[in-house]
């Protein structure tokens, strides 16, 4: 079941673009001071979509920030190299000579911090004429059509999440000519790994989602990567089914923003020869928590 109710919107449009998730959203203007009805609007649409899609935006650092404050406090991103003069907003750029991007792989953002990314706006500043698209996965989905059996399984497990993996690789490969990933850098001392329940509950909706990825997940807590292995292989593959995708086709001045607690993306590298630069800002999120539990907060303590 997607997340969509019937009511309609009275001061925005919400064009849905696949059955599972994402919608495009009109009538906004993002560099503009939105009202509480509108921003209320856009806040039921991000809940009822997990992503949702605005085009013909022009937006500055300051506005992008701005809008992305209305859903929290942004995060400082320490692995990302970010645009001059604003820490908080991540540059996410691939070189026409680059044969790498970033994001070639399901994931949610920052999961391997203790309070994860509530969501990420990513805005197009630069893209290739065909090619560079992101999907989306539903993480409702994904969970609720697993066996009984299996989600039964998984409500008792912890996932263990790493930075470490992930942005080493990313670093070592932007050292090598045209592998992409200028300006990464990987230090020690900061937050980097995090145990959360590989279901967790939307702490808005009240509906449980999967809540592992192929970037960060790198085993179940207590047990080993190769007993952890065979079981994520199977869940990061299940992640991907159509079904409980959307695709987007970015063009410069677009938005998207997605929910990190309930949806995955994938970054597609289908356009080597071009550029394509996004900023990204991200806004933190609450400690993960599966309600249904007898200690919900089991893992946050
Ligand atoms: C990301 O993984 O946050 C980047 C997605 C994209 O560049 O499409």
């Amino acid at each position: 079941m997607n997340n969509r109710t019937e009511t309609p919107y009275q001061h925005i449009t919400v064009s849905p673009l696949a059955g599972a998730l994402g919608a495009e959203i009109g009538g906004v203007d993002l560099a503009r001071p939105l009202d509480d009805a509108t921003l209320a609007e856009v806040r039921r649409a991000f809940l009822e979509n997990l992503v949702i899609f605005f085009r013909d935006q022009d937006l500055s650092p300051e506005a992008h920030k701005a809008f992305a404050r209305h859903f929290g406090e942004l995060h400082v991103n320490t692995y990302f190299p970010t645009v001059e003069g604003h820490e908080d907003v991540q540059l996410i750029v691939k070189e026409p000579s680059d044969v790498k991007n970033i994001g070639d792989r399901w994931h949610s953002d920052v999961t391997y911090k203790k309070q994860p990314a509530l969501g990420s706006l990513l805005y197009a500043k630069e893209t290739p004429a065909a090619g560079g698209d992101t999907m989306f996965s539903n993480m409702y989905l994904a969970f609720e059509s697993l066996s009984e059996g299996m989600r039964e399984m998984l409500r008792g497990l912890d996932g263990y999440h790493s930075a470490k993996e992930r942005f080493q690789e990313i670093v070592a490969d932007a050292a090598k000519p045209n592998q992409g990933g200028a300006g990464f850098t990987f230090q020690e001392g900061f937050e980097q790994e995090a145990v959360h329940p590989a279901i967790r509950t939307h702490p808005e909706t009240g509906r449980d989602a999967l809540y592992v990825n192929s970037s960060f997940t790198q085993r179940f807590d207590g047990l080993t990567v190769e007993e952890s292995q065979p079981i994520l292989k199977f869940l990061f593959d299940h992640v991907g089914r159509p079904e409980f995708t959307c695709r987007f086709h970015w063009t410069p001045g677009s938005l998207a923003f997605w929910d990190n607690r309930c949806a995955q993306h994938y970054a597609i590298n289908d356009y080597n020869g071009h550029r394509r630069h996004m900023n990204r800002v991200t806004v933190l999120g609450d400690t993960p928590f599966l309600a249904s539990r007898k200690d919900p907060a089991r893992v946050a303590a």
